[in-house]
């Protein structure tokens, strides 16, 4: 038997042995769903012979989208200027056929042997001066004018063939794009750009105090590109740059899809949730949806350090975003590729849509038979059958169905917000001046305890609109842009709650330091300043350099970092000082708040440790008036609201270890047990979707 034909017979006998509930709720054909369940399909891998049975297994398991052709460049155009177009519009007719839609995926991550070898020059250069090769993915500059021509071309003629067909529902531009070029057309790139930015190299000399080691340009060609130790304002230029520069290269392709594709297809990419490497608030302005890759790699699921990421995306365009990525158990390139527990990958798909996405997709449906990534967890086994998680995965899928239409509409609301910046985490990865000051990790310390207590929280830039919120809290704002200043100071002054963490305001739009000290623009209004910043060697190392802080808070000690503050105002309250350290922080203050008017601005100078950012963050809630948006739930257990058009749902996760009782704080109706309850138990990786009456 051909193995094609044999491949097929063992997917069409396991089909049968499905559970049943994977053939429960048939989805209607044409209804989009509410919660999207979808897989990363690759039919140019396979004979054409096979894809009807994928998809069967595919619309078994509830399976209702499939992303395709993000790396299908060279079956579209095997050699330049020949299209082949028939597979693909035989491939979205067979997934209409089993009610499944299809994501389009612009090729331009993976350019063909043929496009390399006659056009070099859309080769990238790697840091090292290295120039990248055929045989990878990511090897096209960004910058190179012939491949922005090459990828619109090839974005076009998709748009052009496919932005009428009724199944396809969207676009992703490239995919996971990260990798810069640093070759001699990027260098001059970079320089047109801070040309275009600072107008004057009069200007340009000034904003960066490069009479400073003798580093006065005289000239635009002279201003090198530098990742890590050069000018403050040269690397973050150099950053900015890049972002705009990826802006314009999804542009180059979203100029040619929109005014050819029906208004319903959106247009997206998928970005890798904590990645630094542009800022995405620039990249994502003009997408219609975000979207991220999620993986946990080794390991288990981090809740918070995964909720936030999460929170990050959903910021970007400030609403409900889709998980274009996720892991089927396990991963290939982690250094231990171990499998998410029994349960954890649907626990996991819940938490995403708890925290506002409406779709989550697998990669991939099923291993190529070669190529770099045969290890790699999937949904369907070299052979063609389902694995053990296909019918975790198909449970999900009937959950989806089956509790779609109540979540349909609603998303997150939060009356907290956790400002995040990107020219921040740079400007102190630059310069962290502690090396265990990670931005990352002083983030989450704040996003940790205010979401315990609020349940949850919107994570978004110093300029968005704030005044949903009675509490926005910065705890990594260390650049703060003329802009941002003049957002935080309104809003302070129409009645919100600010509270700034440590290092805040330090630096200004060029990642020069403020004239006037940290909080710069900010230090009037609360009246207070820093007068010095210390870091703070390891406990461990260094018994004597313990910190202690002591307060409204409690009694604890600063690890990392210790601000000390000063009072310039008579109002302003001091309520966390030092106690006996290194003699400059002694009796010092470490956290002071002060009321202007109906708001409030409070500046933590210390780095404290979770039990104390606890109290810290309940001071918060309270002071502000901000209420739990579900109420008391055991320790293990997230909670996700998400409202809309009347209706109020919550999303429950049991992650904790053990089995867990939670009671309810009114009658709730659990949509997936269809019945009205006062109290639920959960056991490890239970789930509970239950609707406000
Ligand atoms: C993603 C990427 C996919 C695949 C996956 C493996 O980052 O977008 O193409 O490589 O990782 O985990």
């Amino acid at each position: 038997m051909p193995q094609h034909h044999k491949l097929l017979s063992l997917a069409l006998a396991a089909t049968v042995a499905l559970t049943p509930h994977a053939f429960t709720q048939q989805p209607k054909p044409d209804v989009p769903p509410a919660l999207y369940l979808g897989a990363a399909w690759y039919p140019e891998q396979w004979p054409e012979s096979r894809w009807d049975a994928d998809l069967a297994l595919m619309e078994q398991a509830h399976i209702r989208f499939v992303r395709i052709t993000e790396f299908a460049w060279s079956t579209m155009e095997p050699t330049e200027g020949n299209f082949e177009w028939t597979w693909l519009d035989h491939a979205i007719d067979a997934a209409a056929k089993h009610h499944i839609a299809v994501v389009l995926g612009t090729p331009s991550a993976t350019p063909p042997a043929w496009l390399t070898q006659k056009y070099p020059e859309t080769l990238r250069f790697e840091s090292d001066g290295k120039q990248d090769e055929h045989g990878n993915r990511q090897q096209g500059s960004f910058v190179s004018p012939k491949y922005r021509e090459l990828c619109r071309d090839i974005a076009e003629r998709m748009a052009k063939r496919y932005g009428h067909n009724p199944n396809v529902i969207g676009w992703q531009l490239d995919n996971e794009i990260s990798a810069e070029d640093y070759g001699p057309a990027a260098k001059a790139a970079c320089q047109d750009w801070v040309h275009a930015h600072y107008k004057t190299l009069d200007n340009l000399n000034t904003r960066w105090t490069t009479a400073y080691w003798s580093e006065a340009y005289t000239d635009w060609s002279q201003i090198p590109i530098q990742e890590k130790y050069g000018n403050p304002g040269l690397l973050l230029s150099w950053k900015r740059f890049v972002s705009d520069t990826w802006r314009a290269y999804d542009l180059n392709q979203i100029q040619v899809i929109r005014p050819n594709v029906d208004k319903r297809q959106w247009i997206t990419t998928n970005t890798m949730g904590w990645f630094d490497g542009y800022d995405h608030y620039t990249v994502e302005q003009d997408l219609d949806l975000a979207a991220w890759d999620d993986y946990v790699g080794r390991g288990h699921l981090d809740p918070y350090s995964n909720g936030f990421a999460h929170d990050l995306t959903r910021g970007f365009l400030r609403k409900n975003f889709w998980v274009m990525e996720t892991q089927p158990g396990f991963v290939n390139w982690s250094a231990n590729n171990t499998a998410l527990d029994k349960g954890e990958v649907r626990a996991m798909a819940w938490h995403d849509i708890g925290h506002g996405a409406d779709a989550v997709e697998y990669w991939q449906w099923r291993s190529a038979l070669n190529g770099q990534e045969e290890l790699h967890g999937t949904l369907v086994g070299s052979d063609g059958t389902p694995v053990p998680l296909y019918s975790e995965v198909a449970q999900l899928g009937a959950e989806f169905a089956k509790a779609g239409p109540a979540l349909a509409g609603t998303s997150p609301h939060s009356q907290v917000a956790i400002l995040h910046s990107y020219d921040s985490r740079w400007a102190v990865n630059w310069q962290r001046h502690n090396q265990n000051f990670d931005p990352i990790q002083q983030i989450l310390s704040y996003y940790k305890p205010l979401r315990q207590l609020a349940q949850s929280i919107d994570i978004i830039q110093q300029t968005a609109p704030l005044d949903s919120y009675k509490l926005v809290v910065a705890p990594g704002l260390a650049v703060l842009t003329g802009e941002g200043a003049k957002n935080l100071i309104a809003y302070v002054q129409n009645g919100g709650h600010l509270v700034l963490g440590q290092r805040a305001a330090m630096k200004d739009d060029d990642n020069s330091l403020q004239a006037n000290r940290a909080p710069g623009p900010l230090a009037t209004l609360l009246g207070g300043r820093v007068e010095q910043f210390y870091a703070i060697d390891d406990e461990k190392t260094t018994p004597e350099a313990t910190v202690p802080v002591e307060g409204k808070w409690g009694d604890t000690t600063s690890k990392i970092w210790a601000e000390q503050l000063s009072v310039t105002a008579p109002d302003t309250e001091v309520l966390m000082r030092y106690g006996k350290s290194n003699g400059w922080l002694d009796g010092q203050p470490a956290a002071i708040t002060r009321k202007v008017g109906k708001g409030r601005i409070t500046y933590i100078g210390a780095w404290m440790d979770d039990a104390t950012l606890l109290n810290a963050a309940k001071w918060m809630t309270e002071t502000s008036s901000v209420t739990a948006a579900f109420g008391p739930i055991p320790e293990g257990v997230d909670v996700y609201p998400r409202e809309g058009q009347g209706k109020k749902i919550f999303i429950l996760v049991n992650f904790a270890k053990t089995p867990q009782t939670i009671t309810l704080p009114s009658t709730m109706h659990s949509i997936l047990e269809d019945k009205d309850l006062s109290t639920l138990s959960l056991d490890r990786y239970g789930v509970a979707i239950l609707q406000a009456r």
